[in-house]
């Protein structure tokens, strides 16, 4: 069917009506927001890796959070926390980043192989960061005694069905180091030195791991230079690698958010000496963390609380989420001036809400923070964001999975929680593989005041993919306040049914906790329907799944 006729046939009379969940049977007309997929329109398929996680030795990520060992009380599979590998598998993890962040750039992959009790106990990179919550206490958070190493790690990914990412030290280990940790983690079996020491801890064949990173955050943590230095120490790292007849994936350490001459000097600097050899993605890293409306730029003055914040905080953080898409057409754009045919695809790497100390969950947790509704729709908007430009995002991974930044879970000892952050990634987790097609949403711009000026923010979002006919569509509305009422128009074919899964909750600061673990939690229903348009209802500050039959 033509786009016009649709549209006629829809105002004429044709609307969906629903008798499940939110949808309602009126002319569309009355709708306050469109949105119009056109099924004609692919942009890419959405890889599954753009639903990446990430690891560090940091705080209760690890010691805590994952390893709580193989004598320990808490329910474990060698060692590693099953609740959290249980999640893993039924929201379909992809790969995981290890081991950091700032913290691989001190890490020495020798210190965690070999039996555990020889393993060196080591001071975190961690240690003296300013952030730690008052009265935390020595332990492996602080003095690592390499427990969980590169077997433990590799273990917990194929436990979780993820693939790994690893994360070379560049800052203070040589390239004859990283080629050694690809020796022991890829040789094949019974060939190298290191191949049988990997067999001694239980592992004879090759891992096999295929994403490697070459520093991180080279520009700061990561040995603090410049886009010239860089290219010189990525070029010596990933030259002559063993491959092991594998297809290895090189990644480099990219910009922070808007730092556009980090790419532009780097990639200049690479095409000056014939190009871009194996370099497979570029990883941008970008948090939202800054919640005063310009107020301020220091780091730790400008981030707000995770719980606790006034209105004008949540449409900020918002908006610094949504900032995301116009850093990935950017630094694209940027890349492509080097490297015309787009080999290298852009990776967001860390991305995730930022704020101050206070609300962790143990003081343990060095950047420990909660997760509220406000959390699910900053994830579900950036997920959308990454589906919209599913032909140069080819991987992501958030900030990170367990007791730190946005995360999935919250654990102590033997407690453990979803956060609504987790329910995004299960919700969204149907897009996987799909085919990401061009979704138009027109919806008016939210407005707000912060420092006693007018400002606005983009209003309702989403993005839409196809699996043979079965078509996900996820909406997120940021109004705290407001439903919008929205007509979905598909350009391309019929709805049969829908299925519908809301994550809503009537207070904006709702989460999760030991005491209350389903207090936000997504509700599903059905939708039998007949005609060929529909208005759906979306709740404030909601994350939406609508997953439409095609007839
Ligand atoms: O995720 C926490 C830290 O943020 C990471 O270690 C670093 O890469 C980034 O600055």
């Amino acid at each position: 069917m033509k786009r016009r006729e649709f549209i006629k046939t829809g105002l004429a009379g044709g609307v969906l009506a629903l008798t499940g969940g939110r949808f309602i049977a009126q002319e569309a007309r009355m709708a306050d927001a469109r949105i119009e997929i056109l099924l004609d329109e692919p942009i890419g398929r959405i890889a599954p890796e753009i639903y990446g996680h990430f690891v560090e030795h940091l705080g209760g990520v690890v010691y805590d959070g994952i390893w709580v060992g193989e004598d320990s009380k808490v329910p474990n599979i060698g060692g590693v926390r099953q609740a959290i590998v249980e999640a893993m598998k039924r929201i379909k993890a992809s790969v995981i980043r290890w081991p950091g962040g700032c913290f691989a750039d001190s890490y020495n992959w020798r210190d965690g192989v070999g039996p555990r009790k020889d393993r060196p106990r080591r001071p975190n990179f961690w240690i003296d960061a300013r952030e730690w919550p008052k009265g935390a206490p020595d332990g492996p958070w602080k003095y690592d005694p390499n427990h969980f190493g590169t077997d433990e790690f590799l273990r917990f990914c194929q436990l979780s069905g993820a693939q790994p990412y690893l994360a070379a030290n560049v800052r203070s280990l040589t390239a004859r180091d990283f080629y050694e940790w690809v020796d022991y983690c890829n040789s094949p079996a019974g060939t190298t030195t290191l191949a049988e020491m990997r067999a001694a801890a239980g592992q004879r064949d090759p891992w096999n791991v295929r994403y490697w990173g070459v520093g991180n955050e080279s520009w700061g943590c990561g040995g603090s230079f410049t886009p010239e230095e860089y290219a010189v120490e990525y070029r010596r790292f990933m030259e002559w690698v063993p491959r092991y007849g594998l297809n290895l994936a090189f990644i480099g350490s990219g910009p922070n958010s808007g730092d556009l001459s980090w790419s532009r000097r780097f990639f200049g600097r690479l095409a000056e000496k014939g190009g871009f050899g194996r370099m497979w993605g570029w990883g941008l890293h970008h948090y939202s963390w800054n919640v005063t409306g310009g107020r301020t730029n220091d780091w730790f003055e400008g981030k707000g609380d995770a719980v606790k914040y006034p209105d004008e905080e949540w449409y900020e953080l918002l908006s610094e989420a949504n900032r995301t898409e116009k850093l990935i057409t950017d630094h694209w754009a940027i890349m492509g001036e080097f490297d015309r045919q787009h080999r290298v695809k852009l990776l967001v790497d860390e991305w995730g809400a930022w704020y101050k100390p206070g609300s962790e969950v143990h003081n343990s947790h060095l950047l420990g923070q909660q997760a509220t509704i406000r959390d699910a729709v900053l994830a579900g908007l950036t997920l959308d964001i990454f589906h919209r430009h599913a032909d140069k995002v080819a991987m992501a991974n958030i900030a990170q999975l367990v007791n730190c930044l946005q995360s999935l879970f919250l654990a102590h000892e033997d407690k453990f929680i979803l956060t609504p952050t987790y329910h995004v990634f299960d919700m969204y987790a149907a897009h996987q593989g799909g085919q990401s097609l061009r979704t138009n949403v027109s919806a008016s711009p939210l407005k707000y005041t912060i420092n006693g000026k007018p400002a606005t923010m983009r209003g309702l979002n989403g993005s839409a993919s196809l699996h043979d006919r079965r078509l996900v569509l996820t909406v997120t509305n940021p109004d705290p306040k407001a439903s919008v009422n929205t007509e979905v128009t598909i350009y391309g074919a019929n709805v049969k049914e829908v299925g519908i899964t809301t994550l809503t909750a009537k207070d904006v600061h709702a989460h999760n906790s030991f005491d209350n673990p389903r207090a936000v939690e997504p509700q599903t229903s059905q939708g039998a329907a007949r005609g060929r348009a529909l208005v759906y209802n979306f709740a404030p500050a909601s994350v939406t799944r609508l997953q439409i039959t095609l007839a």
